[in-house]
Protein backbone atom coordinates (compact mmCIF):
# COMPACT_ATOMS: atom_id res chain seq x y z
CA UNK A 1 0.00 0.00 0.00
CA UNK A 2 2.32 2.37 0.96
CA UNK A 3 4.66 1.57 -2.17
CA UNK A 4 1.68 2.70 -4.42
CA UNK A 5 1.51 5.66 -2.52
CA UNK A 6 5.27 6.64 -3.18
CA UNK A 7 4.61 5.62 -7.11
CA UNK A 8 1.84 7.69 -7.70
CA UNK A 9 3.67 10.54 -6.00
CA UNK A 10 6.35 9.97 -8.35
CA UNK A 11 4.27 9.92 -11.21
CA UNK A 12 2.26 13.59 -9.79
CA UNK A 13 5.58 14.64 -9.44
CA UNK A 14 7.08 13.52 -12.94
CA UNK A 15 4.05 14.21 -14.91
CA UNK A 16 4.50 18.30 -13.49
CA UNK A 17 7.58 18.51 -14.44
CA UNK A 18 7.33 16.96 -17.66
CA UNK A 19 3.69 18.80 -17.64
CA UNK A 20 5.25 22.01 -17.36
CA UNK A 21 8.84 21.55 -19.25
CA UNK A 22 6.83 20.55 -22.63
CA UNK A 23 4.96 23.29 -23.64
CA UNK A 24 6.57 26.74 -22.27
CA UNK A 25 4.12 29.82 -23.05
CA UNK A 26 6.56 31.87 -25.02
CA UNK A 27 6.21 35.06 -25.11
CA UNK A 28 7.87 38.72 -27.02
CA UNK A 29 6.61 41.60 -26.31
CA UNK A 30 5.00 43.43 -29.52
CA UNK A 31 7.30 45.84 -31.63
CA UNK A 32 7.41 49.40 -29.88
CA UNK A 33 6.68 52.27 -32.29
CA UNK A 34 10.41 53.55 -32.04
CA UNK A 35 11.53 50.06 -32.93
CA UNK A 36 9.26 49.40 -36.02
CA UNK A 37 10.61 52.92 -36.86
CA UNK A 38 13.91 51.62 -36.86
CA UNK A 39 13.19 48.39 -38.72
CA UNK A 40 15.68 47.28 -40.99
CA UNK A 41 14.24 46.51 -44.71
CA UNK A 42 16.61 44.47 -45.83
CA UNK A 43 17.41 42.31 -42.49
CA UNK A 44 13.52 41.77 -42.88
CA UNK A 45 13.65 40.65 -46.27
CA UNK A 46 16.46 38.52 -45.76
CA UNK A 47 14.16 37.27 -42.43
CA UNK A 48 11.14 37.02 -44.77
CA UNK A 49 12.43 35.13 -47.25
CA UNK A 50 14.32 32.58 -44.95
CA UNK A 51 18.20 33.80 -45.84
CA UNK A 52 18.59 34.47 -42.56
CA UNK A 53 16.55 32.53 -39.58
CA UNK A 54 14.67 33.60 -37.32
CA UNK A 55 15.97 33.38 -33.59
CA UNK A 56 13.79 30.98 -32.10
CA UNK A 57 13.80 28.70 -35.16
CA UNK A 58 10.32 29.86 -35.88
CA UNK A 59 9.47 28.65 -39.74
CA UNK A 60 10.33 31.75 -42.56
CA UNK A 61 7.25 33.44 -43.85
CA UNK A 62 7.21 33.15 -47.36
CA UNK A 63 6.46 29.16 -46.64
CA UNK A 64 2.86 30.32 -46.39
CA UNK A 65 2.92 34.09 -47.56
CA UNK A 66 3.88 35.73 -51.45
CA UNK A 67 5.18 39.36 -51.26
CA UNK A 68 5.73 41.12 -54.30
CA UNK A 69 9.14 40.59 -55.42
CA UNK A 70 9.67 36.61 -53.83
CA UNK A 71 6.76 36.08 -56.46
CA UNK A 72 5.82 34.29 -59.55
CA UNK A 73 7.10 30.66 -57.51
CA UNK A 74 8.29 32.05 -54.64
CA UNK A 75 5.66 32.42 -51.43
CA UNK A 76 3.28 29.96 -50.21
CA UNK A 77 -0.61 29.99 -50.95
CA UNK A 78 -1.96 29.10 -47.17
CA UNK A 79 -1.82 32.74 -46.18
CA UNK A 80 -2.64 35.68 -47.94
CA UNK A 81 -0.45 37.83 -50.50
CA UNK A 82 1.01 40.19 -47.82
CA UNK A 83 1.92 42.90 -51.03
CA UNK A 84 -0.07 45.38 -49.70
CA UNK A 85 -0.58 44.38 -46.28
CA UNK A 86 0.09 47.82 -45.26
CA UNK A 87 -2.08 49.75 -46.86
CA UNK A 88 -4.83 47.77 -44.83
CA UNK A 89 -3.46 47.55 -41.51
CA UNK A 90 -1.33 49.80 -39.22
CA UNK A 91 1.81 49.19 -37.34
CA UNK A 92 -0.17 47.97 -34.31
CA UNK A 93 -1.88 45.45 -35.91
CA UNK A 94 0.63 44.52 -37.57
CA UNK A 95 2.90 43.72 -34.52
CA UNK A 96 -0.34 42.25 -32.81
CA UNK A 97 -0.36 39.69 -35.42
CA UNK A 98 3.20 38.98 -35.13
CA UNK A 99 3.85 38.97 -31.31
CA UNK A 100 0.50 37.06 -30.41
CA UNK A 101 -0.49 39.53 -27.43
CA UNK A 102 -2.99 41.68 -29.39
CA UNK A 103 -6.05 40.96 -30.43
CA UNK A 104 -5.50 40.66 -33.78
CA UNK A 105 -3.79 37.08 -34.44
CA UNK A 106 -4.24 34.69 -36.96
CA UNK A 107 -5.23 31.09 -35.58
CA UNK A 108 -2.96 29.75 -38.50
CA UNK A 109 0.31 31.23 -37.38
CA UNK A 110 -0.65 31.59 -33.37
CA UNK A 111 0.37 28.45 -32.33
CA UNK A 112 3.67 28.24 -34.23
CA UNK A 113 4.99 31.89 -33.21
CA UNK A 114 4.13 31.08 -29.35
CA UNK A 115 5.96 28.24 -29.57
CA UNK A 116 8.71 30.28 -31.72
CA UNK A 117 8.13 33.87 -30.54
CA UNK A 118 9.17 36.43 -32.79
CA UNK A 119 11.79 39.13 -30.99
CA UNK A 120 10.84 42.98 -30.86
CA UNK A 121 13.93 43.61 -33.45
CA UNK A 122 12.39 40.76 -35.88
CA UNK A 123 8.65 42.12 -35.82
CA UNK A 124 10.26 45.67 -36.52
CA UNK A 125 12.32 44.27 -39.17
CA UNK A 126 9.23 42.46 -41.02
CA UNK A 127 6.78 45.09 -40.65
CA UNK A 128 9.94 47.83 -42.44
CA UNK A 129 9.41 44.96 -45.08
CA UNK A 130 6.18 44.19 -45.66
CA UNK A 131 5.49 48.03 -45.79
CA UNK A 132 8.19 48.25 -48.14
CA UNK A 133 6.79 46.50 -50.57
CA UNK A 134 3.45 48.24 -50.87
CA UNK A 135 2.30 49.23 -54.46
CA UNK A 136 4.47 46.31 -56.15
CA UNK A 137 2.45 44.02 -58.34
CA UNK A 138 1.31 40.79 -56.66
CA UNK A 139 2.37 37.65 -59.27
CA UNK A 140 -0.88 36.60 -60.93
CA UNK A 141 0.03 33.23 -60.00
CA UNK A 142 -3.41 31.64 -61.72
CA UNK A 143 -2.16 32.68 -64.90
CA UNK A 144 1.31 31.38 -64.37
CA UNK A 145 -0.05 27.68 -63.78
CA UNK A 146 -2.26 27.89 -67.21
CA UNK A 147 1.17 29.15 -68.98
CA UNK A 148 3.46 26.75 -67.63
CA UNK A 149 0.80 23.18 -67.91
CA UNK A 150 0.30 24.44 -71.36
CA UNK A 151 4.18 24.32 -72.04
CA UNK A 152 3.90 21.29 -70.43
CA UNK A 153 1.39 19.70 -72.59
CA UNK A 154 2.91 21.11 -76.00
CA UNK A 155 5.99 19.74 -74.90
CA UNK A 156 4.63 16.08 -73.81
CA UNK A 157 3.10 16.34 -77.19
CA UNK A 158 6.24 16.41 -78.95
CA UNK A 159 8.48 14.33 -77.28
CA UNK A 160 5.75 11.59 -77.01
CA UNK A 161 5.57 12.47 -81.06
CA UNK A 162 9.45 12.12 -81.60
CA UNK A 163 9.50 8.57 -79.22
CA UNK A 164 6.49 7.10 -80.77
CA UNK A 165 7.65 8.46 -84.30
CA UNK A 166 7.98 4.83 -86.14
CA UNK A 167 5.35 3.04 -84.67
CA UNK A 168 2.14 3.74 -86.40
CA UNK A 169 4.39 3.08 -89.46
CA UNK A 170 4.81 -0.12 -88.43
CA UNK A 171 2.15 -1.32 -87.37
CA UNK A 172 0.56 -0.36 -90.07
CA UNK A 173 2.72 -2.01 -92.16
CA UNK A 174 2.68 -4.79 -90.66
CA UNK A 175 -0.79 -4.84 -90.86
CA UNK A 176 -0.50 -4.10 -94.81
CA UNK A 177 1.74 -7.67 -94.67
CA UNK A 178 -0.58 -9.69 -92.95
CA UNK A 179 -3.74 -9.18 -95.11
CA UNK A 180 -1.43 -9.32 -98.65
CA UNK A 181 -0.46 -12.67 -96.95
CA UNK A 182 -4.01 -13.90 -96.16
CA UNK A 183 -4.99 -12.58 -99.63
CA UNK A 184 -2.54 -14.79 -101.61
C1 LIG B 1 2.10 28.27 -41.47
C2 LIG B 1 1.78 29.30 -42.39
C3 LIG B 1 2.15 30.73 -42.05
C4 LIG B 1 3.40 31.21 -41.75
C5 LIG B 1 4.70 30.46 -41.64
C6 LIG B 1 3.24 32.64 -41.58
N1 LIG B 1 1.93 32.99 -41.77
FE1 LIG B 1 1.16 34.87 -41.65
N2 LIG B 1 -0.73 34.13 -41.93
C7 LIG B 1 -1.02 32.82 -42.24
C8 LIG B 1 -2.46 32.72 -42.47
C9 LIG B 1 -3.20 31.45 -42.87
C10 LIG B 1 -3.01 33.99 -42.25
C11 LIG B 1 -4.48 34.44 -42.36
C12 LIG B 1 -5.16 34.34 -41.05
C13 LIG B 1 -5.40 32.91 -40.65
O1 LIG B 1 -6.14 32.22 -41.37
O2 LIG B 1 -4.82 32.46 -39.67
C14 LIG B 1 -1.88 34.86 -41.92
C15 LIG B 1 -2.00 36.21 -41.65
C16 LIG B 1 -0.93 37.08 -41.58
C17 LIG B 1 -1.04 38.52 -41.45
C18 LIG B 1 -2.35 39.30 -41.36
C19 LIG B 1 -2.95 39.46 -42.72
C20 LIG B 1 -4.26 40.20 -42.66
O3 LIG B 1 -4.90 40.28 -43.70
O4 LIG B 1 -4.61 40.69 -41.60
C21 LIG B 1 0.23 39.03 -41.43
C22 LIG B 1 0.62 40.48 -41.32
C23 LIG B 1 1.13 37.91 -41.53
N3 LIG B 1 0.40 36.75 -41.61
C24 LIG B 1 2.51 38.04 -41.53
C25 LIG B 1 3.38 36.94 -41.44
C26 LIG B 1 4.81 37.07 -41.25
C27 LIG B 1 5.59 38.38 -41.20
C28 LIG B 1 5.29 35.81 -41.15
C29 LIG B 1 6.73 35.38 -40.87
C30 LIG B 1 7.25 35.73 -39.59
C31 LIG B 1 4.18 34.88 -41.31
N4 LIG B 1 3.03 35.61 -41.48
C32 LIG B 1 4.28 33.50 -41.29
C33 LIG B 1 -0.12 31.78 -42.35
C34 LIG B 1 1.23 31.86 -42.06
Amino acid sequence: MKERKYLLAIACFTFLLFGCGVAPELKSAPASAEAIANGDTEHGRKLFMGYVHLEQEGPPCMGCHNVGENGILGGGALGPDLTNISSERNDIELASVLSNNRWLKSPVMEPIYTQHPLTEGEQADLIAFMKSSNGEPEPDKELLVLGVSILLTIGAAVVLGFVYRNRLRSVRRALVNKAEKELL
